[in-house]
């Protein structure tokens, strides 16, 4: 009991929501904030929340007009994808978050960067409570990574990291991951929302004090956040995501919050036995096994952040008398492709009630954005009347409940990616202004409907196959 009699505790003792973070003087049954049930803990926390005490180096206001526009540095960390994603390097001094399904590739990544760092004569500690200096050398050999000027250490207690990281003074530090490490001066298990957000906290004023770049790898959630909504993010400076289909080898680097850039920038990458390899040319590589002679595939120009990029959505739809149909989406939104599907039946007169439909990305990648729209319609349309789209088509558009097509962000960057990959149609909705657009060498079919989009955008060669299948079907 010698911690009691030093007077006032050190310690209080509240609920904290495992979901979000909400704190609660009592246990609720259920989280006002993120509706989850029984996800109160009993945590204690320090009385004296480090994150409140002021910096020590007495921080002065100053007028904004007079403040001198400095140009941040960055640190280019070997990989052009990744620098673009940071918004044009690592900048010192940040916090950045790499958050990811175990697996997908995180430490990989984050050797791979630490191996780039040490070329240019950068001292970089990698400090990790996941693996043994023996699994790290391993991945480091198949990496071809000989690790000169990398200090790997295996350790998990917070303090003992931030006191070698004192003595090793790094020109970068990797954390891998968060939700391993622990402080002995904060209750709850390594992983709970107290420990993580307390570490990060303190990693955060490391990085600040020291003008170091912190790279710290987080485990997500099956929601798909990190320990939490809203636990993490809020305190680092960068928030990336990466992302990819299991069995799938491609990998997206997404950022979700970024300090000292914009949220619009993705990175493409290919996991090799030989670790990540940077994809330069995406669409070609995402359409490598396309051929436009099978019915259900359309090609659509979609935006990969600010970066165009063309992906083939396949459909296939088979009919289903006995069940209640199955719908499947792999890579594209689920309550978007009943939406479609309910758009085609209603409005183009496709009768899909009894068919089971997948619609599928190829290459494992998730488009989230709407313009993918028309080209999943024009798919299932496709499939169902087994009539390939005409030759050499892309389709984008966003399709509305009264089956009129909506038009999308920055169609002429997505044209000239269709044009640079030798697109000979696009399959549009109609452009507001005619002038701005000149392109000779793709026609384009602007159009203002779903069912408009059926009957223009498909070749008729298979219609009386599919008649006859039809007509197969109801005997
Ligand atoms: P890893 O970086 O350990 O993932 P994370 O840190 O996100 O959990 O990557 C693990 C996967 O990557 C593993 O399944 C093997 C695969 N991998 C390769 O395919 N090639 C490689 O060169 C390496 C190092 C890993
Ligand atoms: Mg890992």
């Amino acid at each position: 009991m010698k911690s009691n009699s030093q007077g006032k505790s050190r310690f209080k003792t509240v609920f904290v929501c495992q979901q979000c973070g909400k704190e609660s003087p009592k246990w609720l049954g259920r989280c006002p904030d993120c509706q989850a049930w029984n996800s109160f803990v009993e945590t204690k926390v320090s009385s004296f929340p480090v994150s409140s005490r002021p910096y020590p180096n007495g921080t002065k206001a100053e007028e904004l007009s007079r403040v001198q526009k400095g140009n941040l540095p960055r640190f280019n960390v070997g990989f052009a994808e990744v620098n673009r994603v940071l918004g044009g390097g690592l900048v010192p001094g940040s916090l950045v978050l790499v958050g990811g399904e175990p697996g997908i590739g995180k430490s990989t990544l984050l050797l791979q960067i630490s191996a780039m760092m040490a070329r240019s004569n950068r001292i970089v500690a990698y400090i990790s409570g996941e693996e043994s200096i023996s699994q790290v050398k391993l991945r480091s050999e198949r990496l071809g990574i000989g690790g000169k000027g990398i200090y790997f250490l295996p350790e998990a207690d917070l303090a003992a990291v931030l006191e070698y990281l004192r003595g090793l003074s790094p020109g970068l530090a990797i954390i891998d991951s968060i939700q391993t490490m622990y402080l002995e001066d904060v209750a709850g298990m390594p992983g709970s929302i107290s420990q993580v957000r307390e570490c990060t906290w303190r990693l955060e004023r490391w990085a600040k004090q020291n003008n170091v770049p912190l790279l710290i790898t987080g485990h997500v959630t099956k929601e798909g956040a990190i320990a939490g909504p809203g636990t993490l993010e809020h305190i680092v400076d960068v928030v990336l995501y990466f992302e990819g289909e299991q069995f799938s080898n491609y990998r997206v680097l997404r950022s979700a919050k970024n300090r000292f850039g914009s949220t619009n920038e993705v990175g493409i990458f290919q996991m090799s036995d030989r670790g990540l390899i940077e994809v330069d040319n995406p669409s070609q590589v995402f359409l490598s096994a396309y051929r436009d002679e099978t019915s259900g595939s359309v090609v659509v120009p979609t935006l990969e952040g600010n970066r165009p990029l063309l992906v083939e959505i396949q459909a296939l739809t088979t009919s289903n008398s006995f069940t209640p149909p199955r719908r499947v989406a792999n890579g594209v939104d689920f309550s978007r492709l009943l939406l479609i599907i309910a758009v085609l039946i209603k409005r183009a007169g496709l009768k899909l009630f009894n068919q089971d439909i997948i619609v599928n990305v190829t290459g494992g990648l998730r488009i989230n954005e709407p313009a993918v729209d028309l080209g999943i319609a024009l798919a299932i349309a496709s499939s169902f009347r087994d009539a390939k789209p005409i030759s050499g088509l892309v389709a984008v558009g966003e399709v509305g409940l009264n089956g009129e097509l909506r038009g999308v962000s920055q169609v002429e960057r997505r044209i000239a990616e269709a044009i640079r990959l030798g697109f000979k149609s696009c399959l549009m909705p109609r452009l507001k202004s005619r002038s701005s657009f000149d392109f000779t060498d793709i026609r384009l079919l602007q159009i203002g409907s779903v069912s408009e989009a059926v009957r223009l955008g498909l070749t008729r060669e298979g219609k009386k196959e599919s008649a006859r299948a039809e007509t197969t079907e109801q005997e």
